[in-house]
């Protein structure tokens, strides 16, 4: 209804952020009086809770939003400090993971507030420049109940600003960032609970499972520290501080032990989320199936603001990790990724799941004992015996105590500017032995661009349930792939447009050997390309494309 929204959220910003008694005494029109009204009455209505947003990094920097300001020594140190922490950055609004996303890439350097990513010191980032806030949301909620959300849909309905929602910020393609927009940020939906035998609602007495729910905003380390207290396993992903119950799950969601257990989406059994009609609403495989189908790797936002999620556990497992790594020469690198390829078969058929990344390989297995694990592996240990590196093959007692002793340090870093592109990788390339010859080469070939980051952690050896009990919206092609690969680039904080815009066809011209060997794949909508090419297909194929936009239009 409004006319130029955008413009008149950060005239009204910069009005709420001056001074107040200023803003007061500032003739305003008719409709930025109108707006700053809706925002107080929204106020009211979520308790208070609605904020509004300062750039992450403004501790450093002398000018923000084109006004001297006096920059804080201390606290730009801090930030400096901590600028790759995780649990740091998850703790502020305005920051991302990935932090790109909280500036406009077409003017970085004017229109945001970065540091060096790679040296976080490095006083050329901020001195002399312009803090601003970029594509971060100048006003956010925190939500603290489904009503927060209903008020903020209804809040967008009458006024026309349009909805964000953030919660953990590991987007890796700024879905949950937004300039303009007033965002929900669900991080503080915390709740986390366990039952033995929960029914999800609806369903008849004979249907239950032992699950746990949390909240959209539980970190998966939290979840999986809770469900080693109740001697539980939950199967989640490779860092510390993704949104369990929020994005990871949303989008589809893979795990190390994904090749025996399957993906998050296939082990959520109740979703409670609030639909963009503003009605909550409880999904699971009784009630609104289509909705639950669609919340099961549709994506993000677009069916709704997710409150909390009931995902199945399994019985606590002794794991057994294997852990690999040499200093490369000559064509060891190479030769090591065709030894993983030339076992990744194998692997996946035993169980196996884990990352390769260079000269190192983390692996787990939860169905063969040390002595079968350390056969199983003999191969890839002689060849790092043989470089004089290490290995490890070892048995842990729990997921719990492997996530501790092994994810904790070997997780992607966070807090760098960059971009990625990834392929599902069909069986059919490792079993024919020339589209595995055509393999070998494309990875040799991408060597001195990136080396590929393999993720062993597509459902491999995991059977969905029938009917809507097993419904998933992720492509199929995750089903019949033994490996997700990805490549990735980093930008430097004062790349200029045209810098970015080469590294992000880079990577994306990189990945298309990937993708012309496997055309009909697909790829993972959380870990996609900016450019991915027919991503409807390529993330959910024809058919769940075309039901998902059915229940879309629902
Ligand atoms: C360092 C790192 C490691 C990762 N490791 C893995 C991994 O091991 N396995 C894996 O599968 N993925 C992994 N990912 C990808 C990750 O799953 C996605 O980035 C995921 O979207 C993160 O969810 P979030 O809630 O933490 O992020 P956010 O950036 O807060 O949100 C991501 C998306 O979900 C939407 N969203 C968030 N909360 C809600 C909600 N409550 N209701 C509705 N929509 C919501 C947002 O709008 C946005 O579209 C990793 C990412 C990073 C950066
Ligand atoms: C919302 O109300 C709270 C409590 O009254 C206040 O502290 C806060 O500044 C208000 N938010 C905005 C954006 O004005
Ligand atoms: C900055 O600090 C100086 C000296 O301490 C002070 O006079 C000035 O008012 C401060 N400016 C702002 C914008 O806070
Ligand atoms: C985040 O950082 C900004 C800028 O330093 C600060 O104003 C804000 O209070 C911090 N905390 C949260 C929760 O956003
Ligand atoms: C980072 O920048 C600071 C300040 O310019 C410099 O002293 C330091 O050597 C740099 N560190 C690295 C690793 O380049
Ligand atoms: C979280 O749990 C508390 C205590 O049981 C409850 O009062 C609250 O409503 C729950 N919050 C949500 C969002 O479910
Ligand atoms: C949006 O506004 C229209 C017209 O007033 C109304 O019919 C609809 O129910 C509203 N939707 C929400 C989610 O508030
Ligand atoms: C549960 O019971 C219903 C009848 O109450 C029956 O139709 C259904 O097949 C049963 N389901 C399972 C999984 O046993
Ligand atoms: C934990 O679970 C395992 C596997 O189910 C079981 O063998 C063990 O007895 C349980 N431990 C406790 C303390 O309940
Ligand atoms: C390990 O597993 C193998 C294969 O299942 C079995 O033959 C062997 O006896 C087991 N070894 C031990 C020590 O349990
Ligand atoms: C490995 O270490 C041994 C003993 O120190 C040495 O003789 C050998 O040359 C080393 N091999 C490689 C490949 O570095
Ligand atoms: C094996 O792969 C090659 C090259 O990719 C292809 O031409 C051939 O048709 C494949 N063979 C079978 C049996 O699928
Ligand atoms: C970018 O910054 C680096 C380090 O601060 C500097 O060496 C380089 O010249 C800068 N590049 C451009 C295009 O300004």
């Amino acid at each position: 209804m409004l006319v130029a929204l955008g413009p008149l959220l950060f005239a009204l910003l910069g009005l709420l952020n001056r001074d107040r008694t200023a803003a007061v005494a500032e003739p305003l029109n008719d409709a930025s009086r109108t707006l700053s009204s809706a925002f107080a009455h929204l106020n009211v209505t979520v308790g208070g809770r609605l904020n509004s947003a300062a750039p992450f990094e403004q501790a450093c920097f002398s000018i923000l939003e084109g006004q001297h300001v006096n920059a804080s020594a201390t606290a730009c140190a801090d930030l400096q400090a901590n600028y790759h922490n995780p649990l740091y950055r998850v703790a502020n609004f305005s920051a991302y993971m990935a932090p790109h996303w909280e500036t406009c890439q077409s003017s970085p350097a004017t229109d945001g507030c970065l540091l060096d990513s790679n040296n976080a010191s490095n006083p050329l980032a901020f001195e002399g420049a312009d803090c601003r806030l970029g594509n971060v949301p100048p006003y956010y909620i925190i939500v603290q109940s489904a009503a927060d959300v209903q008020a903020a849909l209804a809040f967008s309905n009458s006024t026309g600003v349009r909805l964000s929602v953030k919660n953990k910020g590991h987007d890796f393609l700024g879905r949950s960032s937004g300039r303009g927009t007033l965002a929900l940020w669900t991080t503080e939906l915390r709740n986390i609970s366990h039952s033995a035998q929960f029914q999800p609602e609806g369903c008849s007495a004979n249907i239950t499972y032992d699950a746990i729910t949390t909240g959209a905003g539980v970190l998966a380390q939290d979840v999986y520290q809770f469900a080693d207290r109740v001697n539980r396993t939950v199967i989640g992903g490779y860092h510390q501080t993704v949104g369990f119950s929020g994005g990871y799950f949303l989008g589809g969601g893979h795990s190390i032990l994904s090749p025996v257990y399957g993906l998050a989406v296939d082990r959520v059994v109740e979703v409670k989320v609030v639909t963009p009609d503003g009605v909550f609403r409880t999904a699971n495989e009784c009630q609104n199936p289509d909705l639950f189908f669609a919340l099961r790797g549709g994506g993000g936002p677009a069916f709704g603001v997710v409150i909390e999620a009931t995902h199945r556990t399994e019985p606590q497992l002794a794991i057994q990790a294997a852990a690999f790594e040499f200093t490369p020469t000559g064509t060891d690198l190479a030769d090591w990724y065709s030894l993983t390829l030339d076992n990744a078969l194998a692997w996946a058929n035993e169980g196996w799941g884990g990352h390769i990344t260079g000269p190192t390989l983390i692996y787990v297995n939860p169905l063969l004992n040390t002595t079968a694990a350390r056969a199983s592996m003999q191969p890839a240990i002689d060849f790092v015996s043989a470089r004089n590196g290490t290995s490890v093959v070892e048995e842990l007692p729990s997921w719990f105590a492997f996530f501790e002793k092994y994810v904790l340090i070997a997780e992607a870093a966070i807090g760098y500017e960059g971009t990625q592109g990834t392929r599902l990788l069909p069986s059919r390339l490792f079993t024919n032995a020339s589209a595995l010859a055509e393999l070998h080469t494309l990875v040799t070939d991408v060597l001195p661009f990136a080396n590929p980051y393999i993720i062993a952690g597509t459902p491999w050896l995991y059977e969905p349930a029938p009917g809507a009990a097993g419904a998933t919206a992720v492509t199929p092609a995750w089903r019949d792939a033994v490996w997700h690969l990805s490549l990735s680039t980093r930008f430097a904080y004062n790349d200029t447009l045209a810098d970015r815009e080469g590294r992000y066809r880079a990577v994306s011209a990189h990945i298309q050997g990937f993708r012309d060997l496997a055309p009909e794949s697909g790829s993972y909508f959380n870990e996609g390309d900016v450019y991915e090419p027919d991503h409807e297909v390529s993330y959910w194929g024809a058919e769940n494309y075309a039901k998902l936009l059915a229940v879309k239009r629902k």
